[in-house]
């Protein structure tokens, strides 16, 4: 037990370093809702954005501020309409729903200023009106023109967080209201950030609040993992006309993949640590939407090895597969594929070539060294791979597959493999089969179809 505790606290070290090193330089948004900043934890919160920035990775923060306007104008007793969603910043409002937007970013800036980061609140927007639609002048309600990607850029070389207030000006200095949601997604396109995340208070992406579609990824606890941007427009669809704010975050998200963020993320914030496992976990604890390849079955290469023979090393000894060397596999490269998820292997798999000696014998395949890595035992990588190599040996013209297996009898039989006799395989095989090992055989004929589901 300690063992496999062992090995799973190295494999996060491992996954932390990689995404350490991938990012690093990179850029990341938050649009951090304002409720979150009344979490026990959000000092904490603050605190490991402060220390994702000292390691080299650009943070942009932009806090909403619906709440804190809504309490300030009530306070000072002035009253603002709202129209197509959006409230009316009134010339009377205006100077309180400021004071209010800064009051929220200079929270922020407190908080970082005490965990030793350089933050700075700047007016890295230019702004215009809204002006008057359907008959309504929204006066000082405004929308981002654009983000001024120079000096923004430069603050960030120097290694400070810049925080977005909900505010900007248009080029005579004058103040607009902006949607912090708006800002979030102009800045993450601006600077073609990798991650984009909104941080809310909601229990997400659960079978039990939205109608999802089949076959999507799930966390252990039953939220979505991640969505293509295919899935998330099935969602949406889905969903069309539930007013939940999830759904709106779900086409935010959506928008910004589009527009080259490669990974937008809606995270419950209100879940200690959130931030730090979605970006350093492939697991994570949020949704993602992603707009390149996230996860994929490949060819291994010889880069691949180490972290194959991490995933086989364990089995190994158990006598479960097969020994293997670094250099085994080297020559074996064009047999085995891995598993990868977001650039790191959690899973192996081979297919071993028998050619049949006549033409009249059909080629029959071996399945071998499926491997995955048991963090990841939930999302089937292992039925996925195996399915991938029987397609493989089909399209090679083979008869049938067979396994030597000593204690995943009932996995193959699952998958519609049957129980065969030493006879029935290659000659070169039989030769070879261990009777001290005295591995079961199990086999599938490939005209009668690929695995079961
Ligand atoms: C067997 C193995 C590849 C399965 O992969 P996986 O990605 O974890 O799981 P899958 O989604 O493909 O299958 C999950 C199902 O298989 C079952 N299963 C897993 N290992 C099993 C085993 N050794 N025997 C029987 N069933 C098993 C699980 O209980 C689960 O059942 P459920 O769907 O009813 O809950 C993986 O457990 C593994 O790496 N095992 C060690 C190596 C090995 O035995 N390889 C096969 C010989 S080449």
């Amino acid at each position: 037990m300690d063992e496999i505790k062992h090995r799973e606290q190295v494999d996060l070290i491992r996954e932390v370093f990689y995404y350490q090193s991938r990012f690093d330089g990179k850029t990341i948004v938050l649009k951090i809702d304002e409720p979150i900043l009344q979490e026990p934890h959000f000092p904490q919160f603050m605190k490991d954005l402060a220390m994702l920035r000292a390691t080299g990775i650009e943070i942009i923060l932009v806090p909403g501020a619906k709440q804190w306007i809504d309490a300030v104008l009530k306070e000072y007793d002035i009253t603002t309409v709202y129209h197509e969603g959006l409230r009316v910043a009134s010339a009377e409002a205006i100077p309180f729903i400021r004071m209010a937007a800064f009051d929220v970013a200079n929270r922020l800036m407190t908080l970082l200023t005490a965990f030793q980061a350089n933050a700075v609140i700047g007016n890295f927007i230019r702004a215009r009106g809204l002006g008057v639609l359907d008959g309504q002048d929204f006066e000082h309600t405004g929308k981002v023109e654009k983000i001024l990607v120079e000096p923004l850029q430069k603050v960030l070389d120097q290694g400070m967080i810049p925080i977005f207030p909900c505010i900007g000006w248009n080029a005579a200095g004058k103040p607009y209201n902006l949607s912090s949601d708006e800002i979030a997604l102009a800045v993450a396109e601006a600077l073609q950030a990798e991650k984009l995340f909104f941080v809310n208070s909601s229990d997400g992406f659960m079978d039990s609040r939205f109608r999802l579609p089949d076959g999507l990824v799930k966390n252990s606890d039953g939220r979505v993992a991640r969505l293509s941007l295919e899935e998330a427009e099935q969602v949406l669809k889905l969903n069309a006309g539930n007013t939940d704010d999830d759904l709106k975050y779900l086409e935010l998200a959506l928008a910004a993949c589009r527009k080259g963020t490669e990974r937008a993320h809606v995270v419950d914030g209100r879940l200690e640590g959130a931030i730090l496992r979605e970006i350093f976990s492939n697991l994570g604890v949020g949704t993602m939407v992603y707009g390149s390849e996230f996860e994929s079955i490949r060819p291994m290469r010889a880069t691949d090895i180490p972290e194959v023979l991490r995933l086989m090393q364990p089995l190994m000894e158990e006598g479960i597969l097969l020994q293997r060397s670094q250099d085994d596999l080297l020559g074996l490269l064009a047999d085995f594929v891995v598993y990868e998820i977001d650039g790191v292997v959690h899973a192996c798999g081979a297919l071993h070539a028998f050619p049949g000696k006549t033409d009249n014998e059909a080629s029959q395949g071996e399945v071998a060294a499926i491997a995955t890595n048991p963090t990841y035992s939930h999302l089937s990588m292992g039925r996925k791979i195996l399915s991938f190599l029987t397609d493989k040996a089909r399209r090679a013209g083979y008869g049938r597959v067979f396994a030597l297996t000593t204690r995943t009898l009932d996995w193959f039989e699952q998958l519609g493999f049957t129980e065969a006799v030493l006879e029935s395989l290659p000659e070169k095989k039989q030769k070879t089969y261990s009777h001290a090992r005295k591995s079961r055989i199990f086999a599938l004929d490939l005209k009668a179809g690929n695995i079961k589901s």
